[in-house]
């Protein structure tokens, strides 16, 4: 199987080392192949990558929407999302799909899968590319209420339209309202960039007045605990840490390649290792 990633600055991904692993357990031989490419490279990129006749590939930042033109279908999830991470080839058709918000959910529901019920309550931090695709994904599963709290609030309300269940109470608010309304949530999801290296001190909103027991989760994985999640775990909160999302976008991704399960969770701590290694 021939495999890969593009986007930029791609040089220190780690997601060589999980799909090698995943070829191990399903016994496939097999390349995943760095594609870095400059913006002003990427429609040549694509196309030495469609000469080459690649299986499948990953697509990162910042390329999830610049993709879309240059494939040959969609799947519907994808499309609403509006956002591409992960591409399948097909008798040399690409169809591209979105794995990261229903990775993430997988993840999480196999840490805490009490979360996942209808008196529960999540605050969603940030409305960006990330934000869209988990709060998709969250819309599928029963929660009481989702409130999306953003930095531009316009940018949290266009994120309404993604919600296909009329269960769920969504409202959107100001990172300031938030921070006031802390204590009433279950699960707090935080989605945006800040707090990443070598902005370590930073933190969206502080963690004081959350609920004891309430479960704190970062996509951020660089670094490790980030400042947020050991604000979070110093007032009692139950962490879930950034590294996850990626392990298991990156499990759908290979199992819509290759057509066979592979578990996740055995790879996990040597996952985790890699991670505290990586050099910046
Ligand atoms: P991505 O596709 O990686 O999610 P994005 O679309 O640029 O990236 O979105 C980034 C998210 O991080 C947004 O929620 C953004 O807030 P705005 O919509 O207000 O721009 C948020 N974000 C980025 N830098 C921020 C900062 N310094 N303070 C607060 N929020 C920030």
């Amino acid at each position: 199987m021939k495999l890969g990633l593009i986007g930029y600055p791609i040089q220190h991904s780690l997601s060589p080392w999980i799909h090698k692993q995943f070829m191990q357990q399903t016994e496939m031989t097999g390349t995943y192949q760095l594609y870095e490419a400059e913006q002003n490279q990427l429609a040549e990129q694509l196309s030495q990558m469609k000469a080459e006749r690649i299986n499948g590939f990953n697509v990162t930042v910042p390329y999830k929407q610049m993709i879309i033109p240059y494939l040959d279908e969609l799947d519907v999830h994808a499309e609403q999302i509006g956002a591409v991470n992960t591409v399948v080839q097909r008798d040399n058709r690409w169809i591209g799909y979105n794995t990261d918000g229903l990775g993430y959910i997988t993840a999480l529901k196999t840490k805490y899968p009490e979360l996942f019920s209808r008196d529960k309550r999540v605050l969603l931090l940030g409305a960006g590319g990330a934000s869209r695709g988990i709060f998709y994904a969250l819309c599928q599963e029963p929660f009481e209420a989702i409130n999306i709290a953003n930095r531009t609030l316009d940018r949290a309300d266009e994120l309404l339209i993604l919600n296909h269940s009329n269960q769920i109470k969504v409202t959107t608010c100001t990172y300031e309202d938030a921070e006031k309304s802390l204590s009433q949530y279950d699960l707090i999801i935080q989605t945006t960039s800040v707090g990443m290296k070598p902005n370590v001190n930073a933190q969206v909103i502080s963690m004081n007045n959350v609920k004891r027991g309430v479960v704190v989760s970062d996509i951020v994985y660089q670094p490790f605990l980030t400042s947020l999640l050991d604000d979070a775990k110093q007032q009692g909160a139950r962490i879930h840490h950034g590294h996850e999302m990626l392990l298991y976008q990156a499990k759908l991704a290979f199992q819509l390649w290759s057509g066979k399960q592979v578990n996740a969770e055995k790879i996990e701590v040597a996952f985790m290792e890699q991670i505290k290694n990586v050099r910046n």
